[in-house]
């Protein structure tokens, strides 16, 4: 790969794609064998910064860091010089001064990780950006679905949930659709962007035209957080009439996958049922996102190296 930075799955190839999660798979090999020091990141320095919340996707590029040899560096904005009102641009400046290799950014605000990446020499990989991309999640969710398949290509999606505000459909939406997938969506009205079937998307009907013969079921977490409209009447009618449960998975293809980005409203977008199930490779996608941001991690910093 020969890029600077990931900030989202618009700009990269088929072909860049694939080379992550080619690499993806044999670092997931490794983690299941239990191997965590690899020499891949030696003498490199990751920061990651996160101006909103996080368990999987925080923890797991730090793990991902270390478990290649690299020094790592957390910073959470509530606990930094943010609060005292430094800029993003400043922060990133500071962060080059100190030989930082790579920056791993959160941010509330659409485009954040496109604008330190245009400011600092550092790497930046986008951890998630407001509405817009969530990339590594992505990568992650589509190298859980290639260890299954073997290949992407031919395979039907079906995602449900707020699209409207999510960077994971997103983000998915662009890769799975280079790759050769077909991304059905299915959500109340209020929850559907404006041109998302422009972008490749089809829009259903129903969740049982959405999931009819697919070979992977995805929730999407409400984001309680970014409602601000009473987009739906409340969490107990959104189960009821949007949420995926076992009746609803019963149109997809026998064993389909039963997918979540995680965090997930358990008896919301998915049934307990579903989410511990057999079919569930919920726990799997994090496994999953150690091995895939691994590669992001070494794909980005290998020519230093070499
Ligand atoms: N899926 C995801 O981005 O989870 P976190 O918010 O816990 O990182």
């Amino acid at each position: 790969m020969k890029r600077k930075d990931i900030l989202g799955l618009y700009e990269l190839s088929a072909e860049e794609i694939d080379e992550i999660l080619t690499l993806g798979l044999s670092m997931k090999k490794l983690l299941r064998q239990n191997i965590k020091k690899l020499p891949h990141l030696m003498g490199k320095s990751v920061t990651t910064l996160f101006y909103e919340n996080s368990t999987r996707t925080r923890c797991s590029f730090e793990l991902a860091a270390k478990y290649m040899g690299a020094h790592v560096v957390n910073i959470s904005a509530a606990s930094s010089s943010v609060q005292k009102g430094e800029t993003l641009v400043d922060t990133g400046k500071t962060l080059d001064a100190m030989k930082n290799d790579v920056i791993v950014i959160r941010h509330p605000m659409g485009g954040a990780p496109k604008l330190l990446a245009r400011t600092v020499k550092a790497h930046v990989v986008n951890a998630g950006d407001g509405m817009n991309e969530h990339p590594s999640q992505a990568l992650l969710d589509m190298l859980t679905m290639r260890e299954r398949w073997g290949s992407i290509a031919g395979k039907t999606v079906a995602i449900l949930g707020d699209i409207s505000h999510s960077r994971v459909a997103k983000s998915n939406l662009y890769g799975l659709t280079k790759l050769g997938a077909s991304v059905r969506m299915y959500a109340p009205r209020t929850l559907i962007p404006a041109g998302i079937d422009a972008m490749g998307a089809k829009l259903c009907a129903s969740r049982e035209e959405a999931v009819e013969g697919a070979d992977a079921v995805m929730g999407l977490r409400i984001q309680l957080e970014r409602q601000h409209a009473g987009n739906f009447p409340s969490l107990g009618e959104y189960a009821k009439y949007y949420g995926v449960n076992e009746e609803i998975v019963k149109y997809a293809k026998p064993g389909a996958l039963v997918m979540h980005p995680g965090p997930v409203n358990r008896g919301v977008e998915l049934t307990a049922g579903l989410i511990d199930g057999e079919t569930s490779v919920i726990e799997d996608q994090v496994l999953s996102g150690i091995a895939v941001r691994m590669a992001i991690l070494f794909l980005l910093t290998k020519e230093e190296i070499a």
